[in-house]
């Protein structure tokens, strides 16, 4: 089979068929997701939480991101792979942000970048979008601004609010976007935005009407101890009961280090190495340091 392109995601959508994208954010995350057979991978910079235990998604670095793209590109296989800009990079004009998606085309070797934001971002996605690079638009909630909104609650609840991320979705593809993910609105507002487009809505904590979903594979599987109180994730706020989106497919953090407590207890214990772990040498080929 042949790998991944815009158009043949495009060609799920027209067929109805859901796009499944999931993030990666290095070789082994990349491998795992794309032999499951997923249409998308995406370098989300949910890494920055993830992959690199900060607070917040904004502290991640163009350089940070780029190293993190070469990875996943490794591990990607037929995958179709797709970056976020990270905070800082794409902000200060469409000339500015387009020199940054050039730099995560060339040097990351991915596929598509994703940019957050409405209508203010349009221009941005035009300039990246002429210019040969593929962008996924993002809005609904906006982890990248949440100093300005005050956290992570769910958006477009109101009429008046459910019209502007509607109104944000038509800028976004207007402006040359060949998808958009839709992060933490109502289902229906989700159902009825898919319904008007003209390219794949991807949702997370966004319903099943959407033309896609995408998940951060650590929470999806499991990797963290989601209750402990200092794991801070961009989807923390699901067990502020707003809403529970993530749903967590195997608890690989639990099984992992189960695993590792058996390693350090064999080590300590001496039951590891077994001979059959180790090297040794027939009789005949033994040679005596003993001089
Ligand atoms: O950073 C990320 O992982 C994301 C999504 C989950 C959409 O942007
Ligand atoms: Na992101």
């Amino acid at each position: 089979a042949l790998p991944r392109t815009v158009r043949s995601i495009r060609k799920l959508y027209e067929k109805g068929e859901p796009i499944a994208c999931m993030t990666a954010h290095d070789y082994p995350t990349a491998m795992l997701a794309s032999k499951a057979d997923m249409d998308v991978l995406l370098v989300g910079d949910s890494l920055a939480m993830v992959a690199l235990g900060r607070e917040d998604t904004n502290t991640l670095t163009l350089d940070e991101m780029i190293h993190h793209c070469k990875a996943v590109k490794r591990g990607s296989g037929r995958s179709f792979v797709v970056a976020d800009m990270p905070f800082g990079s794409y902000e200060l004009s469409p000339q500015h942000a387009l020199k940054s998606a050039i730099r995560m085309f060339r040097e990351g070797r991915i596929q598509a970048v994703k940019l957050e934001g409405g209508r203010e971002i349009a221009p941005t996605i035009a300039a990246i979008t002429s210019a040969g690079i593929p962008v996924v638009g993002h809005i609904g909630l906006l982890p990248q601004r949440q100093a300005v909104t005050g956290g992570f609650t769910v958006q477009g609840k109101s009429e008046e609010t459910a019209r502007r991320v509607f109104e944000d979705a038509l800028s976004v593809q207007e402006a040359g976007a060949f998808a958009v993910v839709l992060e933490a609105i109502p289902a229906s507002l989700a159902q009825f935005i898919t319904s008007k487009l003209q390219i794949p809505t991807i949702g997370i904590g966004a319903g099943h009407h959407c033309s896609g979903q995408v998940l951060v594979q650590m929470d999806a599987l499991g990797v963290f101890d989601r209750f402990r109180p200092k794991y801070v994730s961009v989807f923390s706020f699901i067990e502020t009961n707003i809403c529970r989106f993530v749903r967590v497919y195997d608890e690989i953090g639990k099984r992992a280090q189960a695993a590792l407590s058996t390693y350090r207890d064999e080590v300590k214990s001496k039951t590891f190495p077994s001979e059959e772990n180790s090297y040794d040498l027939k009789e005949h080929e033994k040679v005596s340091l003993a001089k």
